[in-house]
């Protein structure tokens, strides 16, 4: 195929031919799409193929001599990549060399991630559609300069238009949108405590940035959905945002949308009822909005589970017949396989009862697929635990033994650890998936986290406050004792550990402390720095609710290793069409246990070829790139990059030759040496 910027629409097209002839469609020789078509993450190249893939090598790297973590998954058009910089720069390279084109700093200051960029082109008229924070900005391709007659000076600020004052909500645009027409289908990420901004999904005209149509995620009244919230809740409350990103099934006019949950995350008395449409896969008509069904993962959720991916369109096989089918990825590690039509799971969903909370009211049930089964386990347990060394079983142990655990659909609760298996990060996250010929191929975590609530109010942090009710009369208000007899806290030698071991067995004349858990750890970070560690305790208003989240924890072994048992991250191939696996292998590596195959917590996807190949990175702590044949995950070949690989590959045509690029950064690894690049493999030059 022609490079060409509707390459990817033409093989949308290319859906409607029976299943299971050999995936010729892609994208041509350009990664045209966020995702590729359908967000199959598919490309119909073969140069690089099962049998020579072992031979690829660095071809080119773009190092940005520059901390951060933009996550991006990039575009390459006409032999052009177009990316961002940690800084959020957008940045246009030359596929086949890496050489700096362009660069288009916008000034705006951004944090996180910018996973994507859109392309739109009607004859000469092309618009490259880049983020900057909360601004989406309409850019000339051949030269990154902002187009002025879009929005104002070339750009439009999603802030607006949300019916809040645009100051006082924060929000980024994390995923591309997505492409229609001569419109632009936008989400976003906003806060995870209020104040947020409701989750309004949004097309704009890709030349005037004005807005065509919002589709309130929230329902106003009169809108169907208004009754699953508090009446008022759609003026203040916040979320149930489009994050992950978007995908468009091009012939029928469809826009898929995931949500996320409603704010506050982990604690929802004032938004009683189901939230309809947070938690949510939605079919909208892509010229209008209009919602044609919906499907909600998660009722009233209180553990964040976003729909953490971008859905899947594939084709499956039911009773000898191709159905057109969604996919939908989840946090918890579950997959809704959904009639792209009607929305019906195509594998039956059931209604299971969950453990209730002491705080509020919460849904009774909540929706499990009978297949495929679950990507990453459900119920923690203590033959689950770490069995890395028996120190590290017997502190798992205890530790297990302090939280409160309801297995897949946690709540949390005040003064005491909850278990969130899988972890807050998953299960999936926001890589997404790569699909051919019905089946998935998904990466996923498998570690557990936990979390708890506090009281908004209480004028000290918990760590202080248990301090000063517990030690300060002994060791004194500022933690210098009154030595000999009271000895000072401020320079104990002990690790963690032994100062737990103390408080909880007392010693000589200080007496034992029931302290576990949560409060321990409090306790002994306060004991360490005179501070809490959470967010200070913010005075309660009107719109704050009565507890807040005492932060996210992954559940780490004393030497900084998951402490549930391996595999703590894995690769699968799931058929589809019977939802079971074909393989499951553990994906990533700690290079110290690197003989053990324990796989490893991994951020960003996997992209699958014509040439037979499976290309994925995201494992954290090995820093590698991997080919595996999606046969059977076989390892083909793999390579070092210099950071992590964060982020979903892509594969393009330039000048002739194949490439396979990979954004990489160190953001989630504190430890090593931070900085980002992008670096491209091909097949030495023959
Ligand atoms: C009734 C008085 C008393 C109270 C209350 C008390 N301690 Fe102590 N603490 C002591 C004394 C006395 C020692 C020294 C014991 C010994 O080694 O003989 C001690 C020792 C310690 C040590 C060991 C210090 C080191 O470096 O070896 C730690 C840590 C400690 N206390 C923390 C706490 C904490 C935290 C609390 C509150 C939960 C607390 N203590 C409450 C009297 C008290």
């Amino acid at each position: 195929m022609k490079n060409n910027k509707i390459t990817g629409a033409l093989c949308l097209l290319a859906l409607a031919v029976p299943a299971f002839v050999p995936p010729v469609w892609g994208q041509g020789a350009d990664w045209a799409l966020y995702g590729g078509a359908g967000g199959r993450r598919f490309s119909s190249l073969a140069q690089i193929t099962r049998a020579n893939v072992g031979t690829l090598a660095e071809a080119w790297r773009f190092d940005m001599a520059e901390a951060g973590d933009p996550q991006t998954h990039p575009l390459a058009i006409g032999g052009v990549v177009y990316a961002y910089t940690p800084g959020l720069d957008t940045i246009a390279l030359d596929g086949g060399s890496g050489k700096l084109l362009w660069r288009f700093h916008s000034g705006v200051k951004a944090g996180g991630p910018q996973r994507g960029l859109a392309m739109w082109g009607k004859g000469r008229d092309k618009r490259l559609f880049a983020a900057a924070g909360n601004y989406l900005y309409a850019l000339d391709p051949s030269s990154g300069k902002p187009l002025p007659g879009f929005g104002t000076g070339g750009r439009i600020d999603l802030r607006e238009g949300l019916g809040r004052d645009p100051d006082k909500v924060s929000l980024a645009l994390t995923a591309p949108g997505a492409i229609w027409r001569d419109m632009i289908i936008m989400g976003f990420r906003t806060a995870e405590s209020a104040p947020a901004a409701p989750g309004d999904i949004r097309a704009f005209d890709v030349r005037t940035g004005k807005l065509r149509w919002s589709f309130h995620t929230i329902p106003h009244p009169g809108e169907p959905g208004y009754e699953s919230w508090p009446p008022d809740y759609w003026k203040s409350g916040g979320g149930a945002n489009a994050w992950p990103g978007m995908v468009l099934d091009e012939k029928r006019g469809l826009v898929f949308a995931p949500t996320g949950s409603a704010v506050s995350d982990f604690y929802g008395a004032d938004r009683g009822g189901d939230n309809r449409y947070a938690n949510s896969l939605l079919a909208l008509d892509a010229n209008t909005g209009k919602l044609l069904w919906h499907f909600q993962g998660v009722h009233h959720d209180v553990a964040d589970r976003d729909f953490p991916s971008p859905p899947v369109l594939l084709t499956l096989l039911r009773d000898g017949k191709a159905v057109n089918a969604v996919a939908q990825a989840t946090k918890q590690g579950y997959l809704f396989v959904l009639d792209r039509v009607t929305g019906k799971p195509l594998f039956s969903v059931t209604e299971v009862q969950v453990a209730q909370s002491d705080l509020e009211t919460l849904s009774p049930t909540q929706p499990v697929p009978s297949l495929p089964a679950p990507y990453a386990r459900q119920h923690l347990s203590e033959d689950l635990l770490t069995n890395r060394t028996p120190q590290a079983h017997a502190w798992a142990v205890e530790q297990f033994r302090s939280f409160a655990n309801d297995g897949p659909f946690p709540h949390m609760r005040l003064g005491q650890q909850t278990l969130a298996f899988p972890g807050f990060d998953g299960g999936a996250e926001w890589g997404g998936q790569a699909s051919a010929n019905g089946i998935l191929y998904l990466n996923s975590n498998d570690v557990a986290w936990t979390g708890g609530l506090a009281d908004s109010v209480a004028v000290h942090g918990l760590g202080a406050r248990l301090y000063q009710d517990n030690c300060a009369a002994c060791h004194g208000p500022d933690r210098k004792g009154a030595p000999p007899a009271f000895p000072s806290l401020l320079d104990s030698k002990l690790i963690d550990g032994q100062m737990a071991d103390v408080i909880r067995s007392g010693r000589g004349r200080m007496p034992a402390f029931n302290l576990a858990g949560e409060n321990m750890m409090a306790l002994l970070n306060y004991v360490r720095s005179g501070e809490d560690k959470e967010m200070a305790a913010a005075p309660a208003t009107a719109a704050s609710p009565a507890y807040r989240f005492t932060g996210y924890r992954k559940f780490l072994d004393p030497d900084g290793y998951p402490a549930v048992a391996p595999p703590w991250g894995t690769l699968s191939a799931i058929d589809l069409s019977s939802g079971t696996y074909l393989w499951r292998i553990p994906l990533g590596e700690y290079p110290a246990l690197a003989d053990k195959s324990t796989g490893s917590e991994n951020y960003g996807g996997p992209i699958l070829t014509a040439g037979g190949v499976l290309f994925i990175a995201a494992t954290l702590y090995d820093k590698k790139i991997r080919a595996f044949d999606p046969r059977n995950g076989t390892l083909l070949w793999q390579a070092q990059l210099p950071y992590a690989g964060n982020a979903t590959p892509i594969t393009y045509i330039a000048k002739g030759r194949q490439y396979v690029l990979i954004q990489a950064d160190n953001a989630r690894d504190k430890k090593s040496p931070q900085g980002a690049a992008y670096v491209a493999f091909a097949l030495p030059n023959r």
